[in-house]
């Protein structure tokens, strides 16, 4: 018999490490199952059923574990983000779009083989938006997820078009077929804005300047910051992140008409980030010396969100407002971290 369990993808990156941490809290007897290209850190591997240091694209894996597993929830967190994708656009298309087809393919066979529907959590972004200008941006303000959606980086499209291929799998997958199915790919999609962990840090992001900055404080370490002052983003910290995956994984899909909802928490500019760590680090030093190329994708991203349909259909609503994220987590597990 297939042992029921949860899968995660990426489960050593920055979102995974809080998502295994706080799903074995939840519940001390889920069987978690972690992929991921690098090795997961000890205290995540002691939580896991099994850690497979692999690639998602690896078909053979993929079948493997769909032969000793029944999955009920998956969440596919395994992504190149933004500006790595834009150095390596092929790279970004092939474990952005194909992995993530892959996984779809995994969740559809599982639910026909077990007659449930699998649960499919996935991180799209803000990346999926493409405003034209920052003049238009920070007119436009809080952006709906129907609005601006010409995403201009290899990441957004990818994001945006899985989210899509999500919608296919949820509603629409093998329509022709003469014998429906009765289970399906159950996919829900949150489109995060930046996010700020205190344990980690972001790879090849490009709304990884508030953390960096952060971090480099931290370390006495001076930050050249790639964006000016004004630069304006939705940011989010962790424990929020994982807390609206948790809660839209545990919502019935009855109360879902869509299957992607942005949240969020703060927007803020790359200055309010540095007159607040600041405060808290004197002498952190911050040069703003702006690379337009990276700039010019943040200024394509909105400058905020509207989450309404998440606070309507279930029940979103972030703890940490700014002053809190750094007040009560940022700030106190940075300096734990590197023993300030
Ligand atoms: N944080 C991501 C990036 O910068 C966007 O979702 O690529």
């Amino acid at each position: 018999m297939s042992t029921k369990a949860v899968l995660i993808t990426g489960a050593n990156g920055e979102i995974g490490h809080g998502l295994v941490s706080r799903l074995t809290e939840k519940n001390p007897e889920i069987n978690i199952v972690a992929i991921d290209v690098h090795p997961l850190s000890k205290t995540l591997q002691d939580q896991c059923h099994e850690v497979i240091v692999g690639d998602i694209m690896d078909s053979s894996l993929l079948d493997r574990l769909a032969a000793f597993y029944d999955f009920e929830t998956i969440y596919h967190l395994a992504a190149i983000l933004s500006t790595k994708a834009e150095r390596e656009p092929v790279l970004g298309h092939r474990i952005n779009v194909d992995g993530t087809l892959g996984l779809l393919e995994l969740a559809a066979r599982q639910a026909r083989a077990t007659g449930e529907n699998v649960k499919f959590l996935f991180p799209s972004s803000i990346a999926a938006y493409g405003l034209p200008n920052v003049a238009v941006k920070m007119k436009a303000g809080k952006v709906k997820e129907n609005e601006w959606l010409d995403a201009r980086t290899m990441y957004g499209i990818n994001k945006k078009y899985c989210e899509d291929l999500g919608r296919y799998y949820n509603w629409y997958y093998r329509q022709l077929d003469p014998q429906q199915t009765t289970a399906h790919v159950d996919f829900r999609g949150i489109r995060f804005p930046g996010l700020i962990s205190a344990v980690t840090l972001p790879t090849g992001g490009t709304s990884d300047y508030g953390p960096e900055m952060m971090h480099y404080a931290a370390q006495g370490k001076v930050y050249d910051c790639f964006v000016p002052e004004s630069a304006t983003l939705p940011f989010m910290v962790m424990p929020d992140a994982i807390n609206a995956l948790l809660k839209l994984e545990a919502t019935p899909a009855k109360n879902l008409t869509q299957v992607v909802y942005n949240i969020g928490a703060f927007s803020v500019s790359a200055k309010d980030f540095y007159d607040v760590i600041k405060k808290a680090f004197p002498s952190a030093h911050v040069n703003f010396k702006p690379d337009v190329l990276r700039q010019k994708i943040v200024d394509s991203w909105p400058a905020d969100v509207d989450d309404s349909l998440a606070r309507k259909e279930w029940g979103w609503s972030h703890e940490f407002d700014f002053k809190r994220a750094f007040d009560e987590y940022l700030i106190p597990a940075v300096k734990n971290r590197y023993g300030k």
